[in-house]
């Protein structure tokens, strides 16, 4: 792996914010693995993390805190602390002339901001956008737009429902740690009061089909999401797509079973083919038999994994599958990444 710190004045400087938190740390374990060149690399948190020393490379750098970061020292900015912290200082760095990749909600939805998933709509990056701001969908919406595009292009899509078990990472460290706190403690004494500052009823040993608030039509924030990116990134207004999105105690990896009802009758061998022959993704078995798939048995994390692909019996033109990914990588951090690769392929990094 080439040395990714380099004098290369071409080499762009990079930001991350949220450099201590569960996307944050994933990119920075994606950007070493990748072999990514920069010229240099700014940690940045908040007060609670500031001076703490993290290890890329062969190098330790100190985190710094946020409000103290002078933006016109990167070219290109990471945000990954939350949406408040982005709306308030993603404009920041855009005054400063940087590139802002956001992997909040924060900005997804504005017209002038493209969503990207780059191995579906990287045409998006022909040209830097005038907003300076790319976002980074949601950790779904990712692997079921990567699935969902030559599928649309071969048959045609009339409906997509999908149900989705998703992990404790998608809340951060502090799901994770509530999660782990939580199974001790169920384990000790079923009857004990459990944390639930995440996920509410707590999640050991439970599922929870409500993930972010309700909203006026009965589907929650999560679901929204979905539906609204999923449509914005196909390029597909009148995308028919519902969800129910489930929290699941699962320390990482997010699951989804899809079903997709397409225009056309489905050769389930042709679809096989397809699906198996997309960049970084693993068909399981022939998608019917062979290994059980699951997010604590997923094989290559930067893979989208595919698994129990079945023809409906009783409509030829609707198909069944399971999807896993890391949520961490595949569903945020290796999407970011790669769309700043993307840029930097064309010219504008
Ligand atoms: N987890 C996922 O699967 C996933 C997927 C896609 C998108 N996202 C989005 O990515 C963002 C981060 O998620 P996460 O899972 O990495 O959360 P996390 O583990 O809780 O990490 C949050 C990070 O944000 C920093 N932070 C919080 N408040 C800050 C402030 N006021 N100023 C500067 N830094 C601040 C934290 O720094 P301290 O150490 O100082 O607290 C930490 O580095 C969220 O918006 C989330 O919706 C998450």
């Amino acid at each position: 792996m080439p040395m990714p710190l380099v004098d290369d004045p071409l080499a762009p400087r990079i930001a991350v914010v949220g450099a201590t938190g569960a996307v944050g740390g994933t990119l920075l374990d994606v950007i070493e693995d990748r072999g990514l060149r920069y010229r240099a690399l700014h940690l940045l948190a908040s007060a609670r993390s500031a001076g703490r020393e993290i290890r890329v490379g062969d190098r330790e750098y100190l985190v710094g805190e946020l409000t103290g970061f002078h933006f016109g020292d990167a070219d290109v900015v990471f945000f990954s602390a939350g949406h408040a912290v982005s709306r308030a200082w993603v404009p920041v760095a855009v005054a400063h002339g940087t590139l802002v990749i956001d992997n909040t909600f924060a900005f997804r939805m504005s017209a002038d901001v493209p969503l990207v998933v780059p191995q579906v709509n990287s045409a998006e990056l022909d040209r830097r956008p005038a907003a300076g701001v790319i976002a980074n969908p949601n950790s779904v919406t990712i692997p079921l737009v990567r699935v969902v595009r030559d599928v649309e292009r071969r048959w045609g899509v009339r409906q997509i429902s999908v149900s989705t078990y998703q992990a404790a990472s998608g809340s951060g460290h502090s799901g994770i740690e509530e999660l782990q706190e939580a199974s001790r403690l169920a384990l000790q004494d079923p009857q004990a009061t459990m944390p639930a500052e995440e996920f509410s009823p707590g999640l050991a040993f439970n599922v929870v089909p409500q993930i972010g608030r309700v909203l006026d039509d009965g589907f929650t924030l999560q679901e929204r999401k979905l539906l609204q990116e999923s449509r914005k990134i196909l390029g597909l207004p009148g995308l028919d797509i519902t969800a129910t999105c489930v929290r699941v105690p699962v320390v990482n990896g997010h699951s989804a079973a899809m079903w997709v009802e397409c225009l056309k009758p489905v050769d389930r061998a042709e679809l096989c083919l397809l699906l198996g022959g997309l960049p970084d993704v693993t068909v399981h078995g022939d998608g019917m038999h062979g290994d059980i798939l699951t997010p604590a048995t997923l094989g290559d994390p930067n893979h989208l994994h595919l698994g129990r692909i079945r023809i409906s019996p009783t409509n030829p033109n609707s198909f069944l599958l399971w999807l896993v990914t890391d949520n961490l990588r595949v569903g945020a951090a290796l999407n970011a990444l790669q769309i700043m690769e993307t840029l930097v392929a064309k010219g504008h990094l």
